[in-house]
């Protein structure tokens, strides 16, 4: 009701995606679970995928671009390059990524014509990707020193690095090829992380860091700390993205040769998985910094408020 008694006609990108995310959790929730009460066997497998991917799609990436168009501006003082562009991406992503959940079950037991046409949209994909990524990058253009000096521009822009690395990743894995390599491998958890705790996350903390000291006017607790929680987050993640992708890649090629025993292949990772743990234990570290940072500045100036 609130937009719907808006006084501007025009309604900013961030608002159509957060709709966007409201009505497609609706949709999202109920298809799913409409799915796994009414259907059984290979149909329930792949109805449930359409429930995770759009799980993915269009709540999880709404809700995330919804922060980034919001605080990227906000933030670099700058306006957004295209609104036009910001709605193409809004649009092609609500038209594409409905019909890719079954790129979940390539080579699974469901008929080819649903591979390929799961494949051809998540191809589609790049489109609104693309979209976004051009227009945050083009909003940016003349302002990166901006970065310097901004905690939550710092987060903003790698989260969009992130997000494209992901979606690229994301259609390159549905291919039936590289998805015989990579599926069931560490290389998906690697994908799926960059995706919630690379970009999402990231644009998360940046409108946290961004916001908290606005909400008690008051500056943030401690600069340098904030920056400390970048790069132990930064640092920490590529440690464990990488990881995960090569350690997958890896081993799905030494799956996909059926004279090594498994066991061996488990062995072969473990220097791979201790890289990965000190890697996690850094990202740790950052969110606990994070979380310090915000809770010390909101209990400063409460604290202030009540002398
Ligand atoms: C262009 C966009 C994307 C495409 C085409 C794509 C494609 C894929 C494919 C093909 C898989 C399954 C691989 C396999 O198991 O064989 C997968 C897994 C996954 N993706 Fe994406 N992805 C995209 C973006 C995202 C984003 C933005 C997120 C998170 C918000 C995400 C989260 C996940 C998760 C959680 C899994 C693992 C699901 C599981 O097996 O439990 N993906 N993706």
């Amino acid at each position: 009701m609130t937009v719907a008694s808006r006084k501007h006609q025009a309604m900013y990108v961030t608002i159509w995606y957060t709709m966007g995310c409201i009505l497609w959790t609706a949709f999202v929730y109920l298809t799913g679970n409409f799915a796994v009460l009414f259907t059984t066997g290979t149909n329930q497998a792949n109805l449930n995928w359409m429930y995770v991917h759009n799980a993915v799609g269009l709540i999880f990436t709404p809700i995330g671009l919804a922060i980034a168009y919001y605080f990227i501006p906000r933030a670099s003082n700058t306006p957004l390059h295209s609104h036009k562009l910001s709605m193409v991406g809004f649009w092609s992503l609500a038209f594409v990524y409905v019909w890719t959940g079954a790129h979940h079950m390539i080579h699974g037991p469901i008929s080819q014509w649903l591979q390929t046409i799961a494949i051809a949209f998540s191809v589609m994909l790049l489109i609104p990707v693309w979209a976004v990524v051009y227009n945050l990058f083009a909003t940016m253009k003349g302002q990166w020193h901006q970065l310097r000096e901004s905690v939550a521009l710092k987060f903003l822009m790698s989260g969009v690095v992130f997000y494209l690395l992901t979606c690229f990743q994301g259609p390159m894995h549905s291919l039936r090829t590289v998805n015989a390599i990579v599926s069931k491998t560490d290389w998906i958890p690697g994908h799926a992380h960059m995706a919630v705790l690379g970009c999402f996350s990231f644009f998360a903390i940046a409108g946290t860091y961004f916001a908290v000291p606005k909400i008690w006017g008051k500056a943030l607790h401690s600069q340098s700390l904030a920056n400390w929680s970048y790069w132990m987050l930064m640092i920490g993640g590529l440690g464990f993205f990488t990881t995960l992708w090569l350690g997958g890649f890896w081993q799905g090629w030494q799956w996909n040769n059926w004279s090594i025993p498994f066991i061996d292949t488990v062995i072969a990772l473990k220097p791979i998985w201790i890289v990965r743990f000190v890697s996690g234990v850094l990202m740790f570290l950052g969110i606990v910094m994070f979380a310090y940072n915000i809770l010390a500045t909101a209990m400063g100036a409460n604290e202030e408020a009540a002398a």
